[in-house]
Formats: C-alpha cells, structure tokens, sequence
C-alpha cells in the first residue's frame, strides 16, 4: 500500500504497475484520478509524463497538490474519459505511448461523503452524480415510471426483485417525494431481504441508480473505443 495516500486505497495498484512497466519518457493517461493513488504509482515508477482525467470536481484539490509536487511531469484534465480522444487532443496530445489504465465506479471518498449521496450507510440527500451536474438520483427516483425504474434496477444491479421495488418507489413517492438515501434503502428493505451473504438489500439497487445516472457503462465503451 503506498504511504501517505489520503482517501481511497487504490486497489490492483501493483498490478497495474506489473502490467503497464512505465518507461522512462512514456506518456500514460490515469482516467480516473479520484485521490490519485494510481497517477503517484505510475510517476514513481518511471521518469514518465501522466495525463490524469476524472470527472468528478473534488478530484482537482489532489491533482492540484500532485501537479506541485511533480511538475511538468503531471497534468490534470475535469471531465469524463468518455471523452478521453476530444480531451487531450485540446492539450496538444495526439498519441499516448505508454497506457491508459481506468479503475472504474466510485470511490471510498465519494462513497463516504453524506453529501454526495452514494450510499445508503450514510443518510444525505439522494444524489449519486460523480460530476455534481445533470440528472440527479432524486429525480430520477420520483420521477421515472415504474417500468423504467424496474429496468434500470434490472439491468445494471441483477436485482431480481427490481420489480417489487420499483412498485414499492412509486407507491412511496405517492405518499411524499423520496430525497434521502437513508428513506430509499428503507423503501427497498421492506421488499428485498437480506441475502445469506449479509449483502445489505439496497446494495443493487444503489448500484444500479449510480450507474444509470453516471452513465458508466456507455462511459466505458466509449473510452475503451478510444483507448484502441
Ligand atoms: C474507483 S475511483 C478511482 C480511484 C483512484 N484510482 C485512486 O487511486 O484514488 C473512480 C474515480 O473515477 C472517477 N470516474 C468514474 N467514472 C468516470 C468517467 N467516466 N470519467 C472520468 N472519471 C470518472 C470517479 O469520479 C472516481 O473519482
């Protein structure tokens, strides 16, 4: 584990490092900064340049301290890697060397902090948009039928009983608007129950509204487009 890494603990860092083998003079694109554990690792491999991108906006306050601390060497891109090819060609690049690496979904960080509302162990407002920008998870829950609830919680959380809980959203919302995570994991712990596992019930479906709103998975296939 690297030392002095505040925030999220990168996983599969060494392995990335193992794979990529950073070369001296290599330009590698970091995709998803987050606290920037991935980025720090790859500059201290090598006397590479990093190109770090990430589209969620508190991500900045560490690259910034990361640009202080390795110069030219380091430079930070707000926005999505989905859009990786438009990004660094603005900033002059038009080939990336080394490697690209994406440690995809949310961090501890985002995940930990209330206010973002990612998680249901943590009550803050229903959120969950990594960019602080467009539709938020408030919305969509009050507003989106059931059938379009039920297809989301479906497809991107595997959540068999999506349509109990999307039935269980509507009949909810009919009562009040739900706007905390804490009252939309209540919602769907009276119709999904625990699995053998200790999975918590809301687990898939707070997967499966932040892929939804984040967009992830067209996100990804754009930027491994991109990346080819
Ligand atoms: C799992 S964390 C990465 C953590 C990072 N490797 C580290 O060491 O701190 C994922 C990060 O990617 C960002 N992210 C997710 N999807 C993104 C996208 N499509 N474009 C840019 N950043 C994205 C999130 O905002 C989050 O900061």
């Amino acid at each position: 584990m690297p030392s002095r890494l505040v925030g999220h603990v990168p996983v599969l860092l060494d392995d990335v490092v193992a794979l990529l083998k950073p070369r001296d003079g290599g330009l590698y694109v970091d995709g998803t900064f987050g606290c920037g554990g991935y980025s720090k690792a790859l500059l201290a491999s090598a006397v590479c340049n990093v190109v770090a991108i990430d589209r969620d906006p508190h991500a900045r306050g560490s690259a910034e301290k990361m640009k202080a601390g390795h110069g030219g060497r380091f430079d930070f891109i707000g926005g999505s890697f989905g859009a990786m090819d438009s990004h660094l060609r603005a900033r002059g690049v038009n080939r990336v060397d080394g490697g690209i690496v994406l440690d995809l979904g949310v961090s501890s960080t985002q995940l930990d902090d209330a206010s973002r509302g990612f998680s249901f162990r943590h009550d803050g407002p229903l959120d969950m948009r990594m960019e602080t920008a467009g539709l938020d998870a408030k919305s969509f829950v009050n507003q989106a039928s059931e059938k379009e609830l039920a297809g989301v919680i479906r497809g991107y959380g595997e959540e068999r009983r999506a349509l109990s809980v999307a039935r269980a959203i509507v009949a909810a919302r009919k009562e009040q608007p739900i706007s905390r995570t804490r009252e939309l994991a209540t919602i769907i712990r009276r119709v999904v129950k625990k699995s053998a596992d200790g999975l918590d019930p809301a687990t898939r479906t707070f997967q499966a509204l932040r892929v939804h709103i984040n967009n992830e998975l067209d996100e990804l296939a754009s930027g491994l487009a991109a990346a080819e």
